[in-house]
């Protein structure tokens, strides 16, 4: 499993993040098979959301039903939960996030969590509110380190007239192919192109410059609406050929060469996996350890159906 220092915190952390948005429908053993592969494996930090499973802490739940870590277990692992998405409106408030997260404790069965993310930008945020809420959170020792979710630079520096916590992490959507954070920087300046549309204002030269680290989901899925392009021979034919030769080169798997895409960029990108197989938790932490060539990354960047000047 490769792992890198996290900045801010000097955390050494696994490159794969488990997370838990499909655990709706496991049983509480698969759950516990899950969980042990991706300890066995090196994985240290598990991600979570108020929201998943459909209503108000199901998967948190799920998770915390079935597993009881050990005190080393939880000393290793990071437990990662969100805030902020309500149904059909965003709450960034301090009421809401501070309630929010006493729900996810007693859900998750833990009396801390690692991280909080701001799970999707709140337009009515009031960061003084946000502060408010981090601060007595971070007072009271429920809450360690806090980040946010599908964030622009601008909103975090918004975030940051107020609030005083290092912004840890921004957990965005990436993969080989929904890739326009790393795509419209390679066609900056060409005007006939889409790709070249800035829709993250710069965040990825702005998380490393600023030492946030972006955390990948659905590293996959091709997008909105999803579906997973691995083995997808029709709709990405040239992307599947160049997935299985690379693989063949490192004796690896197409899954674990997609996954080495994302962790080959030298931002330190962490991949949220959503799988619920253990075996695929197993290849995408072998993945993370292929150093792809530029040229392999590259390749598979555009056989994806991106272009390059
Ligand atoms: N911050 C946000 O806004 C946000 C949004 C969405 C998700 N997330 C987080 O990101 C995590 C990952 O999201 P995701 O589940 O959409 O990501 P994903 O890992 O790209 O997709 C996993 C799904 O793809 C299936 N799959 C089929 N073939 C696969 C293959 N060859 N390799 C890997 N998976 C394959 C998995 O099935 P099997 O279970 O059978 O393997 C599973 O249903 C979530 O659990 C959640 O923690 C965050």
């Amino acid at each position: 499993m490769r792992t890198f220092s996290l900045p801010h915190t000097g955390t050494e952390v696994s490159s794969i993040v488990l997370g838990f948005m499909r655990i709706t429908d496991l049983d509480d053993d698969r759950i516990r098979r899950l969980v042990a592969t991706a300890l066995d494996v090196g994985v240290t930090v598990f991600d979570h959301a108020d929201i998943y499973g459909g209503s108000p802490h199901t998967c948190e739940k799920r998770f915390g039903d079935a597993v009881t870590l050990t005190p080393s277990q939880r000393e290793r692992i990071s437990i990662q939960s969100k805030v902020g998405i309500r149904e059909g409106w965003f709450d960034f408030s301090k009421d809401h996030i501070v309630t929010t997260v006493e729900a996810s404790l007693g859900a998750l069965g833990v009396d801390h969590l690692d991280t909080l993310l701001l799970h999707r930008p709140d337009t009515l945020v009031e960061p003084e509110e946000v502060a408010a809420a981090f601060d007595d959170l971070h007072a009271s020792g429920k809450v360690l380190g806090f980040g946010v979710s599908n964030h622009t630079p601008g909103q975090i520096e918004l975030l940051k007239t107020a609030v005083d916590q290092p912004i840890l992490f921004d957990q965005v959507q990436l993969s080989i192919v929904h890739s326009p954070l790393i795509a419209a920087g390679l066609t900056a300046n060409m005007g006939t192109e889409d790709q070249s549309i800035d829709r993250d204002n710069g965040l990825l030269d702005y998380a490393r410059t600023r030492g946030i680290t972006l955390q990948a989901w659905s590293p996959f899925q091709s997008g909105t609406p999803s579906g997973v392009f691995v083995g997808d021979r029709e709709n990405y034919p040239d992307l599947n050929v160049a997935l299985d030769e690379i693989a063949d080169v490192y004796g690896s798997t197409p899954s674990a060469v997609a996954t080495a895409w994302i962790t080959r960029h030298p931002a330190d990108i962490q991949v949220v996996l959503g799988t619920t197989s253990p075996d695929r938790v197993v290849e995408a932490a072998g993945g993370s350890d292929l150093r792809l060539t530029r040229q392999e990354w590259y390749r598979l960047f555009r056989t994806a159906g991106h272009t390059l000047p």
